[in-house]
């Protein structure tokens, strides 16, 4: 048997975990969240969300996939307990899922990068997003992003994911800082950052019973965690190094995405004046070319800043497709002895058409992202606590131990067992109230389009 692909680098791991976790959701919701829920005093609850369910969460995906050393599915006959196959499974089914109206997602951006050149997106947002977003215009241009996946992925962890997420993740960064000065020089700037950050502990206080379990929820979800993306990602471990360091790595370097986004997104729409909104698709594509094309310079320095603000977008949502694409793909490679280019394009040409729905009409969009993110994403997380917590316990412990001398795996496993548990348990009943018992207000189990 030939031998099992590995990074080439431990940083280059590290990058590709950034890559996946760093997606559509630092930008166009964290923002967002953080304003409408207390700014600063927000961000504190965020943090404990991280540090207190987030990297617990992150290290039992960790511990699963570098011991098993194996697709997130064949992990758990690794490590002898091959009944809790449906765990790795859940999150594999939740990545393909997801991949699939990602993707149509990700078509709009590489649209808007084309519509900033041409400035057709800047000239009249709302009518340029319609005409876009659904219909064949989207599913052409949800073929051409998941077509981009596809190459990446072909190419194998170190020539494919590696390289490319080496020079993805670092763009990001660079180019946000980049449009973070310009937005920092415009008229309006300072009431931006305010509007962001200006801290409010009396509404964390009066809202903590909806803003807990947000935060909570939006740590779980911004760490890619559930799809069993960061059990994948770590089975490609050669080596063994601190695992806990990774993982805080990861943690920082994502929401330290988020603030930056945010030090972008509210100034540019403070300083036209544009309602900021409850962020989503219509900050992304419709608030901000509003706000690009008010720019001063005639038209072109809205065009050059949305070719750059868009790429942005596009790097990071296309970073993130290609681990979700990953994931399925290790599946068919382990699992099933099928070579990885061959998974790569029929697996991909299956996600491609299982958004199509969501490229012709925005409904099935929210509905698949309703279903994934309130039902699949949970439950997987809930499964992989259950599973590392109380099953496979020492032996987690253990795996943490290999490349770092830190004492603390005792007390993460006991956090995962009681605590992470308790508070996972939480997310999932009130995810659940939405899905089942409250139509009106929440998600609703059964497509709008069938309504
Ligand atoms: N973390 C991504 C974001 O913030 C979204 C996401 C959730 C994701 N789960 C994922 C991306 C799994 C890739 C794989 O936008």
């Amino acid at each position: 048997m030939s031998q099992r692909e590995t990074w080439a680098t431990r940083t280059g791991f590290i990058l590709a975990a950034v890559g996946s976790a760093v997606g559509l959701g630092n930008i166009w919701r964290f923002p967002f969240q953080t304003s409408a829920n207390g700014g600063a005093a927000f961000l504190v609850v965020y943090l404990a969300a991280v540090l207190l369910i987030g990297i617990p969460v992150i290290l039992a995906e960790f511990a699963i996939g570098r011991r098993a050393n194996v697709d997130a599915v064949k992990a758990f006959r690794n490590l002898d307990k091959p009944n809790w196959r449906f765990v790795g499974a859940i999150g594999i089914l939740a990545s393909f899922w997801t991949l699939s109206y990602y993707s149509v997602v990700g078509g709009w951006v590489t649209r808007y990068i084309a519509g900033s050149v041409t400035g057709n997106a800047l000239a009249a947002p709302e009518s340029y997003f319609g005409a876009v977003s659904a219909g064949v215009p989207a599913v052409i241009t949800h073929a051409i992003f998941i077509a981009v996946t596809i190459g990446i992925v072909a190419f194998g962890i170190e020539r494919g994911i590696e390289l490319a997420t080496k020079f993805m993740v670092p763009s990001i960064v660079v180019l946000l800082v980049i449009l973070a000065g310009f937005a920092a020089t415009l008229p309006g700037a300072g009431e931006g950052y305010a509007f962001f950050l200006s801290p409010d502990f009396g509404v964390v206080a009066e809202n903590w019973q909806s803003i807990l379990p947000a935060a909570f929820g939006q740590a779980l979800f911004s760490l890619s965690l559930g799809f069993s993306v960061m059990i994948t990602y770590a089975s490609y471990l050669g080596s063994d190094d601190s695992l806990y360091a990774d993982g805080l790595a990861i943690a920082i370097t994502n929401t330290f995405v988020g603030v930056l986004a945010g030090l972008v997104v509210m100034p540019l729409l403070f300083a036209q004046g544009v309602p900021p909104g409850e962020g989503g698709a219509g900050a992304v594509f419709i608030a901000i070319p509003t706000a690009l094309a008010e720019l001063p310079g005639g038209g072109l320095v809205g065009q050059v800043i949305g070719v750059v603000f868009f790429a942005v977008v596009f790097i990071a949502a296309l970073s993130s497709a290609i681990s979700l694409l990953e994931a399925v793909v290790a599946y068919a490679v382990d699992t099933f002895g099928i070579a990885r280019a061959p998974a790569a394009v029929g697996l991909g040409i299956a996600g491609f058409l299982l958004g199509i729905p969501s490229a012709l009409d925005t409904a099935w969009l929210d509905w698949f992202d309703g279903l994934g993110v309130t039902l699949f994403l949970p439950l997987a997380v809930l499964a992989v606590v259950v599973f590392v917590g109380w099953i496979m316990g020492g032996e987690a412990v253990d795996e943490l131990r290999r490349g770092s001398s830190l004492g603390v795996g005792p007390a993460w496993l006991w956090s995962l067992r009681t605590f992470v548990l308790v508070v996972v348990l939480v997310v999932v009943a009130l995810n659940f109230n939405d899905l089942f018992l409250t139509p009106e207000t929440g998600y609703y189990i059964v497509p709008a389009p069938l309504q």
